[in-house]
């Protein structure tokens, strides 16, 4: 049954599909749905990330119903003790502000992590307020034996921290990309050196795809748009040409200097620490 699921890309609405996949064939998720950005407002993003068989403009209510009846079929279909990465941005409504943990809350999910994605570039450059760099990716986790906390990460990975910086994907024909380094770090993270099932249900041109299958793991897409599934199905095919990236991302989980290295060399430890020279800096500073 799992095997009619596995290393395909699902065509359709991915409610609709994710009903007919079984309970808990799945080890990890990792997924950027629609923003539902509005499409009759202004600025770059809204002009510029348009989807080739989707709108994306619902009534915001709607749209987080939405979101939590697809989150609470990914719950269904992970296994106890997997996780779902979410990737999505605080918006602004007339003045308001609307953040992803407004409907994360009311999902069957426990929220793990909430980690920063610093894109060191802005999508709208008013001054309305300080320019957003930043976009969100919900660590989502699935308690086993009632266990709400999990395993531990393996340290290599954890001292990767809870800012990400990856710049935008630039070299897609998707208006929407996370770059492949992303959905590699998360994978080699969560599964370190087992091999599982990974699920995008909102899989655009691919790219956790191709970062599954280039770290020797099994996927599962859904997109509505078969011109986006043409794009990721070649890129699949193709997977060898990004194994570099994917390279370049696994080199930075490797651990080269102790935790005593970094400590006597005043490196990064995870804790601050202020020595006599920063405080005289600090004195200087405040008396300009
Ligand atoms: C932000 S993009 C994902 C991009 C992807 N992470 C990548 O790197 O290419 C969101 C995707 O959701 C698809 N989509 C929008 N509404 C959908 C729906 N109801 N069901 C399935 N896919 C949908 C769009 O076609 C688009 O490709």
């Amino acid at each position: 049954m799992q095997n009619n699921y596995l290393n395909k890309i699902l065509n359709g609405n991915t409610f609709d599909i994710l009903k007919e996949i079984p309970d808990e064939i799945v080890d990890l998720g990792i997924t950027s749905p629609p923003y539902n950005k509005g499409e009759n407002k202004k600025g770059w993003l809204v002009k510029n990330v348009k989807y080739s068989s989707s709108s994306d403009k619902m009534n915001e209510e709607e749209y987080q119903e939405d979101q939590i009846k697809v989150l609470n079929e990914l719950y269904r279909i992970v296994k106890s003790g997997g996780s779902f990465f979410y990737n999505h941005k605080i918006r602004w409504e007339k003045g308001n502000l609307i953040h992803p943990i407004d409907w994360l809350r009311k999902t069957e999910w426990i929220v793990r992590q909430e980690i920063i994605w610093d894109r060191m570039i802005a999508a709208n450059i008013r001054g309305w307020r300080f320019w957003q760099v930043d976009e969100r990716i919900y660590w989502l986790y699935k308690p086993i034996a009632g266990n709400r906390i999990g395993k531990e990460l393996n340290a290599k990975h954890a001292l990767l921290t809870s800012i990400w910086r990856f710049p935008p994907e630039k070299k897609n024909p998707h208006p929407a990309p996370f770059p492949l380094s992303l959905p590699v770090r998360v994978i080699n993270s969560i599964l370190h050196e087992e091999r599982g099932v990974i699920i995008d249900p909102y899989s655009g041109s691919g790219t956790t795809l191709v970062a599954a299958r280039i770290l020797g793991h099994d996927y599962i897409g859904i997109d509505i748009s078969k011109d986006y599934i043409s794009i990721a199905n070649k890129r699949i095919k193709n997977s060898e040409l990004e194994v570099k990236i994917a390279e370049l991302e696994k080199e930075k989980h490797k651990v080269r200097k102790t935790f005593s290295d970094r400590k006597m060399k005043g490196d990064f430890t995870g804790k601050h620490r202020i020595n006599s020279k920063s405080i005289s800096v600090i004195k200087k500073d405040l008396q300009q």
